[in-house]
């Protein structure tokens, strides 16, 4: 990938709300069990923002923290990217309700809609801005609060998602720095949107009573056909990001999926031919984070000292859209 410049993760941050639904909580509203959902999932618990938090609280709290992590401060960031299918509101965008409440500059600031590819999708154009010149601190956030966009009637959907946010700053590295972003490679397969998707509330069906009474303002979700297409495009995601670094597998310290489902990613390694064991899950205790998956799932593991400067990371996502995407990088 050309650029004058490299990008490096100057610092991660990532913050899950005090709330926690239990598939225990779960088995009170649906027909289901946790033991069902343990073996058909892998998640236990998500969490739950509460009544007063919206997405950009939430990317807040995880901003703040990738911010001290990179020992920079709001006013420094360049450009300010929140990934998110739950934002606060249709119009302002997420990202302008963050730049005012950080106190940044009258940077530019925007929105980016890619499902759980988001994160991926947003490293991607920041890595952009940084490669040009153009700007050298950003902000790229993963927020979502999904809760408040699943029918808690639905057991195929309500078992599977929770509220985050994570984030990184992006920097432009030195020129001897080794620890860099290597490639993103990103895609969409539009012919494939109708497997996942929120009908209500857009310009084609304007919310009314009626999308009210059908349910259409919540997540509508083709599970077993997600589940057999996420596992065949992240397993070729990864592929296409070793490839195109001439990378061989055992050289990656670890992979860092989105976190949708533990048997899709138990897959994933098996066709990419991976130890699990070097597979960051975080689901268990978060559930479907969508754009906030990879950001919090890395978080922890930073946190967890399994992932440490210097390895080689690679990240693949898959979501609504059809959307997926790889970011190779030296951390
Ligand atoms: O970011 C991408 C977002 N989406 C995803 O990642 C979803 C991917 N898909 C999945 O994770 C899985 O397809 C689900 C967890 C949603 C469903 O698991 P599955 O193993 O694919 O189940 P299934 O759809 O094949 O259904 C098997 C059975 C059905 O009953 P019958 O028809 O065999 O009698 C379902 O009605 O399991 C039933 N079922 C449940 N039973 C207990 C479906 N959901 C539940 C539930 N509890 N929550």
């Amino acid at each position: 990938m050309s650029g004058i410049y490299r990008s490096r993760v100057a610092g991660t941050g990532s913050y899950l709300p005090e709330g926690v639904i239990t598939n225990f909580d779960i088995e009170k509203m649906v027909e289901t069990n946790n033991q069902w959902i343990i073996e058909r999932t892998g998640i236990e618990r998500r969490h739950k923002a509460a009544p007063h938090e919206a997405c950009s609280d939430l990317c807040y709290e995880a901003s703040i923290k990738a911010l001290k992590d990179a020992g920079l401060t709001a006013q420094d960031l360049d450009l300010i990217i929140v990934s998110t299918v739950s934002g606060d509101q249709v119009m302002p965008s997420t990202a302008c309700v963050l730049q005012h409440r950080l106190g940044a500059r009258h940077i530019m600031a925007f929105d980016l809609s890619a499902a759980c590819s988001g994160f991926v999708y947003g490293l991607s154009v920041a890595d952009q801005f940084i490669r040009t010149g153009m700007y050298k601190n950003i902000l790229v956030v993963g927020g979502e609060v999904l809760h408040r966009l699943v029918n808690y009637k639905d057991r195929e959907t309500c078992i599977l998602f929770g509220d985050a946010a994570g984030a990184w700053i992006v920097s432009r590295a030195e020129a001897n720095d080794p620890n860099t972003i290597m490639s993103s490679h990103l895609h969409a397969d539009g012919g494939l949107g109708d497997l996942f998707v929120l009908p209500g509330g857009g310009s084609r069906m304007p919310f009314s009573q009626e999308v009210l009474d059908s349910g259409n303002h919540y997540v509508k979700m083709k599970g077993r056909e997600i589940f057999k297409n996420a596992v065949r495009t992240l397993t070729q995601c990864c592929h296409e990001a070793l490839a195109a670094n001439n990378v061989k597998s055992h050289e990656v310290d670890w992979l860092v999926p989105h976190q949708a489902n533990v048997r899709i990613l138990e897959s994933v390694a098996e066709y990419f031919e991976f130890p699990k064991e070097k597979v960051i899950f975080s689901l268990q205790e978060t559930g479907n984070t969508s754009a906030a998956s990879i950001p919090v799932a890395f978080d922890l593991a930073v946190q967890e000292k399994k992932i440490q400067r210097g390895q080689l990371i690679l990240l693949a996502a898959f979501g609504a859209g059809l959307t997926s995407g790889s970011v190779l990088l030296r951390f």
